[in-house]
């Protein structure tokens, strides 16, 4: 019997396929399923179907002794250990490709949000405070016409400059290394991070989250930016420093921030950064439309059922499984 266990409520009808291939348990907590049952319940599975909020590491996948794939509801992988997946010849699955432009959508929307503080103007009508139309109300910065600087030049990245270069933007970009083919189609200049950070009027972070950009922004990058900037994070929480972000924004050395992710996340209802008017949050909504949410969740049952039949998968986030011995 193949078992394959969902640790959230994927839409659309990929269940009932899943279904048509192997035992299901199906996880329907309002919070993430919690870490002992987790492990509890993938002493038998043979294929995970993941959510964000499941740490997959060693300790994990020595729990999983059957486990033959690992399908990630998402396309950034920062909770999954892939070295530890690839050494135990265990593929990962993950959705690119099918939430590039709604991701690049919420980029773009919280980036208006907080460039021209339309939340505040939303509180500001819903309060009854809207008494006859002023010349000074609620000014915010221009979007179009001004610089973009894209921090991570990836498929979404990418999607984001497009806009950007239909609001009229120059668009500068930091990568791990220039791409000719993004400068010539979309006009972009490639900088190293400190030049982007002190050159752009808007600064979007679509890195994804690694070693190596775990907070990425921090106090000295905060400080190199422009005081009439903002800061805009669909990425992951994590590559944005939260007290550095919060002393920026709260001293007024930055002018405001859009966040789809935070650290941590949830973030808790308390946390400071919600009492900043110059901070708009967003429950990490960034592919959250039903068409893209749907796309994702059937191209992750593709990848689980590809890896249980042993196939390659059609969005594999560790190629490299294939060549690793044992793989
Ligand atoms: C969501 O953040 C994803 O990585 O798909
Ligand atoms: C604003 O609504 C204007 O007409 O200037």
């Amino acid at each position: 019997m193949t078992n394959i266990l969902v640790t959230g409520q994927p839409p659309g009808d990929c269940l009932d396929r899943l279904a048509e291939h192997g035992e299901l348990e199906v996880w329907r907590g309002e919070e993430a399923m919690p870490r002992h049952a987790l492990l509890e319940a993938l002493a038998d599975v043979d294929g995970f179907y993941s959510m964000l909020a499941d740490a997959i590491n060693g300790e994990l996948l020595d729990a999983a002794p059957r486990l033959r794939v690992v399908s990630n509801f998402a396309v950034g992988v920062d909770n999954v250990d892939l070295a530890a997946c690839t050494a135990r010849g265990i593929p990962v699955g993950h959705t690119p490709d099918v939430l590039t432009g709604t991701t690049a959508d919420t980029a773009f929307g919280l980036l208006i949000m907080a460039a021209r503080r339309l939340v505040e103007g939303v509180d500001y009508v819903r309060a009854g405070r809207w008494q006859r139309w002023e010349p000074e109300l609620l000014w915010g910065l221009d979007v179009h016409g001004t610089t973009l600087g894209i921090v991570g030049m990836g498929r979404i990245g990418r999607a984001i400059a497009e806009r950007g270069r239909g609001f009229g933007m120059r668009v500068v970009y930091t990568a791990t290394a220039p791409k000719p083919d993004v400068d010539a189609a979309l006009d972009a200049r490639y900088l190293p991070l400190p030049e982007l950070l002190a050159e752009a009027d808007h600064v979007v972070v679509a890195t994804a989250l690694t070693g190596s950009t775990r907070h990425l922004i921090d106090a000295a990058a905060l400080a190199r930016m422009r005081p009439t900037a903002t800061l805009v994070n669909i990425s992951r929480g994590g590559t944005v420093d939260p007290d550095a972000l919060y002393e920026a924004l709260a001293a007024g050395r930055i002018a405001a921030a859009g966040l789809d992710v935070t650290e941590p996340e949830p973030i808790p209802p308390d946390h400071p950064l919600l009492g900043l008017a110059n901070c708009v949050i967003l429950p990490h909504l960034g592919s959250s439309s039903r068409a893209t949410r749907v796309a994702m969740a059937d191209l992750a049952a593709d990848n689980l059922l590809a890896g249980l039949a042993g196939e390659r998968l059609p969005a594999c986030a560790n190629p490299e499984v294939y060549a690793a011995p044992g793989g």
